[in-house]
């Protein structure tokens, strides 16, 4: 592995993935803006789970949730009650530090040996209030997880689109939780974006299912381009387990820090249902018409973050080579679905006869990728600004191109260099994607 931290971090910065959130007033603890290839790799991400796990199947189904809804959702799911993290003191140096990180009784801020106060729970939930009353009353709280927002709506969905079981509800949207140890970049942040699916299916079933999404997930992780090495399927311990789960395993990926969360696919059983039912009064069963009885249907929940995906690819997808002359090239070696630009369109030179005719090439290649044309500075500089943000191949308009109708290719990877004509430009970037694109073994 040759990403660390720091190095993807500025990275981030100097090529427009992600910034710190409003520099230009110091930054805000752990939060960062999204620049415009920040942006156009997040929407990849989306695209790209949504298709799999909605648009390719036939027994998902995609919800967009309200943020801040009913407080009593989160009284019945147990957030209010529970989504806490131990907290002490440290008496010598005021620092506020998770009870379960501290190691060998020592503060990890100013190293002080046994100077705590008591364990405090401190809730996780961002609160604010709703109307122009601020009051008990009016509490509300920006949501901690998208899946309550499947939960309730189960059987809104469950009518209206005609299901019998097993089917999930899927969706993508903002979580906000107010982390006492966010950091390590954008691996654990105040607000996040999840991408999260409650598959219902019949209790007789629900181990197998739990089996299958762990599977499907590790293939979907394959197509992004992550090496299977570098990740892995782990059971958490009973310890370990959330509250509504009765069984747990995460897809960890091997960060540069060492091997960490990725992904969690949770057997919630009935949990989520029944408390539902219970806080709201209103029954959330299934009638099986084939044994003729109302059930309370199991869930089988994946659930990933967009901002930890991103991450994850940016390390997984970081490389360095240095060639004969000793000169480094810095290359993410994204997978051509992700990458925030799949064809740079370069012109050899900016000149009054180049120019147009590479705009004419980038009016041509635009309706079918997603492109950037770039003229500033020598070919060189520009291949080695496409390597270090990912794109996969260049296209290259010379002086010959306007006697012979043909231009170069450039592949990130390889550094091959190809001469095509203009025609049949479109299909030979295709293929080359094509060939780029990892597939699940
Ligand atoms: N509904 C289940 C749930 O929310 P989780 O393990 O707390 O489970 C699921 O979160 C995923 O969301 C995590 O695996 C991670 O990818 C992402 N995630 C959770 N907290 C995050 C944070 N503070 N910053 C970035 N991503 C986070």
């Amino acid at each position: 592995m040759k990403a660390d931290l720091e190095l993807l971090a500025s990275l981030a910065k100097r090529r427009g993935f992600a910034f710190p959130s409003a520099e230009i007033y110091g930054g805000f603890s752990s939060t960062y803006d999204y620049g415009p290839l920040g942006a156009e790799m997040k929407r990849n991400i989306r695209d790209s789970w949504w298709r799999r796990m909605v648009q390719s199947r036939d027994d998902v189904v995609g919800i967009e949730a309200a943020i801040i809804t009913n407080p009593a959702v989160w009284v019945a799911s147990g957030h209010v009650g529970g989504f806490t993290d131990p907290l002490v003191d440290c008496l010598e140096c005021q620092s506020r530090v998770r009870a379960d990180h501290i190691e060998n009784n020592t503060c990890p801020v100013c190293k002080a040996v046994g100077r705590f106060t008591e364990e405090r729970k401190f809730n996780l939930m961002f609160r604010t209030f709703v109307g122009p009353v601020q009051d008990e009353a009016a509490t509300a709280y920006l949501r901690p997880e998208t899946a309550q927002g499947m939960f309730v709506n189960f059987e809104n969905v469950q009518t209206t689109m005609r299901r019998r079981l097993p089917f999930g509800i899927a969706q993508i949207g903002k979580s906000f939780r107010n982390e006492i140890t966010p950091g390590q970049f954008i691996f654990r942040t105040r607000e996040f974006e999840q991408m999260e699916m409650e598959f219902f299916c019949h209790p007789e079933q629900s181990l197998e299912w739990h089996t299958y999404w762990k599977q499907e997930r590790m293939a979907w992780y394959q197509t992004l381009g992550f090496h299977p090495d570098h990740l892995r399927l782990r059971d958490h311990a009973t310890e370990e387990l959330a509250h509504y789960s009765q069984a747990t395993s995460d897809v960890e990926y091997l960060f540069p820090w060492g091997w960490g969360e990725l992904e969690g696919v949770a057997h919630r059983g009935d949990f989520d249902l029944k408390a539902h039912s219970t806080g709201s009064g209103k029954s959330l069963t299934y009638f099986d018409q084939e044994k003729n009885e109302h059930i309370v249907p199991h869930v089988i929940e994946p659930a990933v973050g967009v901002d930890r995906l991103m991450f994850a690819l940016m390390c997984e997808a970081y490389d360095e080579e240095t060639d004969e002359k000793g000169e480094t090239r810095v290359v993410l070696r994204f997978a051509p679905s992700i990458a925030p630009v799949t064809v740079a369109i370069l012109p050899l030179s900016r000149n009054e006869r180049l120019t147009p005719k590479a705009r004419e090439v980038w009016d041509l290649l635009r309706p079918e990728f997603r492109t950037q044309f770039d003229d500033a500075q020598s070919i060189g500089r520009r291949y080695r600004r496409q390597d270090e943000i990912g794109t996969p191949l260049c296209v290259t308009v010379d002086f010959d191109s306007l006697d012979d109708e043909a231009v170069t290719i450039r592949e990130r990877d390889s550094m091959e260099q190809v001469r095509v004509p203009i025609s049949g430009l479109v299909a030979a970037l295709r293929e080359r994607i094509d060939a780029l694109t990892p597939k699940a073994s």
